[in-house]
């Protein structure tokens, strides 16, 4: 597939990396670019060698938000009867194989949160994250004001969307936005090993811790623990359970099949 705005490629044969490409203008997310990301994110996802993706960008940006210069003339007819973000944005929250979002440089407004639509983000020493729209006369438009809450709390998530200030990576570690720093130079590693270990696993307890943890996320406690207890439960009549098991009590490594 010959995409425009993004590059893809696969590491390992089971690393599936779609890099956004519009480096001139900070990667910013057009809805060209957001429906290449989607096609390339359910490509990955159907294909059966690949075990988890990683969205990136450059040095300089993940992605500096939404197309400004596309979406300045906007009408409210034009969003709500075409359903702008809804229709090109959402994509990512249908793929059920992991997604990492390896972050350097800026992640602001829609690159904050399609960050924050990743499984979980790995960033770079210089990354830095935001909600900016508010100086923009507008407020965050995919998921921002939910999404980042949920990680960073009300008083940080409030700060954020209300003055529009940049977190740096140290701050947005410390308060679970992400999940690791590492140094720049060892973003691309550090992403690329934890995607090569998700794919080493069996493929279907992957899916299912994924399941599970999102409904914590966006769900009450009650439903969630059922939901663990019963896709716990379930992965009792997998294949991959034996094995790993028993390679555990044989003291050899699992071969999983995906069964
Ligand atoms: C379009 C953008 C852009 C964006 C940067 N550029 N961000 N173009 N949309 N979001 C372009 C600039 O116009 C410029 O183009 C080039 O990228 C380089 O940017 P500079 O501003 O020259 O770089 P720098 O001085 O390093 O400043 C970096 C920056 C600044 C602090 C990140 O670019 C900035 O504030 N960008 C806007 C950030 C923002 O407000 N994001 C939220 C967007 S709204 P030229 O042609 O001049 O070289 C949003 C809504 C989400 O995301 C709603 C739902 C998705």
């Amino acid at each position: 597939m010959a995409y425009e705005f993004i590059t893809t490629h696969t590491e390992g044969e089971k690393v599936g990396v779609i890099t956004l490409n519009r480096p001139k203008q900070l990667n910013a997310l057009s809805p060209q670019l957001m429906v290449e990301l989607g096609q390339a994110l359910k490509a990955f996802d159907a294909d059966e060698a690949i075990g988890c993706m990683i969205i990136t960008g450059n040095e300089k940006a993940f992605a500096a938000g939404a197309d400004i210069g596309a979406m300045a003339t906007y009408s409210f007819a034009d969003v709500y009867r075409d359903d702008y973000i809804t229709r090109d944005w959402e994509t990512i929250r249908t793929i059920r194989k992991p997604v990492i979002a390896a972050v350097s440089g800026f992640a602001l407004g829609g690159g904050c949160e399609l960050a924050m639509m990743c499984d979980f983000i790995i960033a770079a020493d210089n990354a830095k994250f935001g909600q900016p729209e508010i100086k923009l006369g507008i407020i965050p438009g995919a998921g921002g004001t939910q999404r980042l809450p949920r990680a960073v709390g009300k008083a940080k998530a409030m700060d954020l969307a209300l003055t529009g200030r940049m977190m740096d990576a140290t701050e947005a570690e410390r308060a679970g936005l992400v999940s690791r720093v590492v140094p720049l130079d060892k973003l691309m590693e550090e992403a690329l090993g934890a995607a090569l270990m998700i794919s080493g696993y069996g493929r279907m307890a992957v899916l299912a811790a994924k399941e599970c943890v999102n409904r914590a996320y966006e769900g009450t406690l009650a439903d969630g623990v059922m939901f663990e207890r019963r896709m716990f439960h379930a992965l009792f009549a997998t294949a991959d359970q034996k094995e790993g098991m028993d390679a555990f009590v044989n003291k050899r490594p699992a071969v999983f099949k995906h069964q």
